[in-house]
């Protein structure tokens, strides 16, 4: 079995990106946020697309051959993989992993809970864990240490978005959307105490009282 730990191998971007000024006025009074003021779009919905889809062919190119199941970590990873896995061409299963992280916070517990394991058979195929954000990364070490035990072909990370602030991350992802920046970023699959979790760009929203 091959694992991607500390895999540097990875083309990911670091630059943040805008929006331009019809974009940004409309996420101003985007009737989704509930009023809650956004600091700046860090990714907007052209700039999400365009990464997934060289994502997707990089992830193609990657397993020329046997079995490929897409393991989801929900919930932040929903709207993410439904956009990779059509920009992968090739045959592939996938199921989804639930852990409970942070709960109502915004800052990492180390608590991971896993609150639904899949029952498909893991052994034998290649299995790539999809991930929305690495921050702290210990979530991952421990889905990770948990899969490994299934003697899967081969067991990779496929991450959105990295902070790259951890600095005890036992499992570096193989695929990285994004570099992105320390800052609490919600929308296209993210959320906070289970909000924002639906809009179509990712942002990091203004601090203080609402
Ligand atoms: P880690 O275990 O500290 O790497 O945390 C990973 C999980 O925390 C992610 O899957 C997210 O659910 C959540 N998380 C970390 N950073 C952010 C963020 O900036 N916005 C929303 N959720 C985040
Ligand atoms: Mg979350």
């Amino acid at each position: 079995m091959w694992t991607s730990a500390c895999d540097a191998t990875h083309s990911s971007f670091t630059a943040t990106v805008g929006v331009g000024k019809a974009t940004a006025a409309a996420v101003a009074t985007d009737p989704r946020l509930a009023g809650r003021k956004v600091k700046r779009v860090a990714y907007d919905q052209e700039t999400l697309a365009a990464r997934v889809a060289e994502l997707g062919a990089e992830i193609t190119a990657a397993y020329p051959d046997g079995d490929l199941l897409v393991l989801g970590l929900l919930k932040g990873s929903f709207i993410f993989l439904s956009d990779l896995v059509r920009q992968i061409r090739r045959p592939l299963q996938i199921n989804f992993l639930i852990a409970a992280s942070y709960g109502q916070s915004t800052v990492s517990s180390g608590n991971v809970r896993l609150l639904y394991d899949p029952e498909t058979q893991l052994r034998g195929k290649h299995i790539l864990l999809v991930e929305d954000i690495v921050d702290s990364g210990r979530t991952l070490g421990v889905l990770m240490d948990m899969l490994a035990d299934r003697h899967p072909k081969s067991l990779s990370i496929c991450a959105l978005l990295h902070k790259r602030i951890s600095t005890h991350l036992r499992y570096d992802p193989k695929f990285v959307g994004f570099d992105a920046p320390n800052e609490f970023l919600v929308g296209y699959g993210l959320d906070h105490a289970e909000n924002f979790r639906h809009l179509p760009y990712i942002a990091s929203l203004a601090e203080g009282p609402q």
